[in-house]
């Protein structure tokens, strides 16, 4: 059983999220640090990615997840130690349980990455457990996991996509793809680079993503954005259409679907059948994609659900493990060497 005190984490490759027991989520920023002279942090969080692309060589920014694991444990271990002992009021934190998502398909020691952050840093450790995010994805969408329903989760997030079969409470097939918002950024940029002689920076490119892009293209949407001209090196600003941000995303948006339909064909025919009957539920922030529910439901002949708050549903799943006893069992103890 988990003490007084217990913390819920989701190390999102753009997403932090702390959740506190009785609290509820006390985090939700940007997982960024910026270090100045390769040493002294500088800022944390979203005052850090305000420095994103705009820092001086002297300091860099850096996102310590990558591609949804672990990709420098101790910028990770740094960032995760500045939050804890903000959110304690700049004193030590008390020991406390832990619970940590990760994903499903990636190896014990990538799995492995996510406690040793926590063991070695300003956290005093009671224990630690894991819930895979495809189970608190479910969770936190208030499904019931407990019951022999199947259900398909699709987590659209910044460098994944992580499409999963749950039954029984488990798992029964999971795919961590490496297309995510983070992908469609770039190709973004790339495009307005070639067709519209224009350098622009990630946030940009997400900003297009985000207001005009389209999985399916509808309607006619165009945006003003600042860039660098390619030949001119000066500041201009141009007009961009959603055409554009369409074609550069669709080629990424086409490979999350073939992988869905591939995923529904290996699934068992018994939780198939559930599938039909419930829908697929997509989370993570780039489920908001205009028309994206739709065309996955075009090309499977599904229904398709898009979870409450999805950008928070891994994060409110590990909040009902904590909160709520009888989700023990869907979470694993990690036993210290
Ligand atoms: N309204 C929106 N429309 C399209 N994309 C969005 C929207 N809101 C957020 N996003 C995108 O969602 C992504 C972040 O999603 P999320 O927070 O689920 O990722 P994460 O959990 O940090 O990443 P991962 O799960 O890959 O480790 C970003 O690429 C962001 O641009
Ligand atoms: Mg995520």
């Amino acid at each position: 059983m988990f003490g007084r005190k217990v913390y819920g984490l989701d190390f999102g490759t753009k997403e932090l999220k702390i959740y506190k027991k009785g609290r509820g989520l006390l985090v939700s920023e940007k997982n960024v640090i910026a270090i100045e002279n390769k040493k002294k942090i500088l800022a944390i969080g979203d005052e850090a990615y305000e420095m994103f692309e705009k820092a001086p060589d002297n300091v860099e920014v850096i996102f310590p997840v990558k591609n949804g694991v672990i990709a420098d444990i101790n910028y990770m271990e740094g960032l995760f130690s500045s939050f804890m002992t903000r959110i304690n009021n700049s004193r030590k934190p008390q020991s406390a349980d832990y619970v940590v998502a990760v994903p499903t398909d990636i190896t014990d020691v990538e799995k492995r990455a996510f406690t040793d952050l926590i063991m070695s840093s300003v956290a005093k450790v009671k224990s630690i457990r894991i819930v895979e995010k495809p189970i608190a994805a479910a969770l936190g969408a208030r499904l019931d996991i407990h019951n022999a329903h199947g259900v398909m989760m699709v987590d659209l997030g910044a460098d994944t996509t992580e499409i999963s079969v749950l039954s029984l409470g488990g798992i029964v097939i999971s795919k961590l793809l490496p297309i995510g918002g983070n992908t469609l950024d770039d190709s973004i940029a790339l495009l307005v680079k070639k067709k519209c002689g224009l350098y622009i920076g990630k946030k940009t490119a997400e900003m297009l993503k985000i207001n005009i892009g389209c999985a399916y293209p509808t309607e006619d949407m165009n945006q003003d954005i600042f860039g660098r001209d390619v030949v001119s090196g000066l500041p201009v600003n141009k007009e961009v259409n959603s055409m554009l941000v369409y074609d550069a995303m669709s080629e990424y948006i086409s490979n999350i679907i073939d992988s869905i339909r591939i995923i529904l064909e290996r699934t068992p025919p018994e939780i198939s059948s559930d599938i039909i009957d419930s829908g697929i539920y997509l989370t993570g922030g780039c489920a908001h994609i205009r028309q994206l529910d739709k065309l996955i439901s075009k090309q499977t002949e599904l229904s398709v659900n898009i979870c409450d708050d999805s950008l928070n549903t891994v994060a409110n799943g590990i909040g009902r493990v904590i909160e709520d006893g009888s989700y023990l069992k869907i979470s694993s103890d990690f036993k210290k060497k």
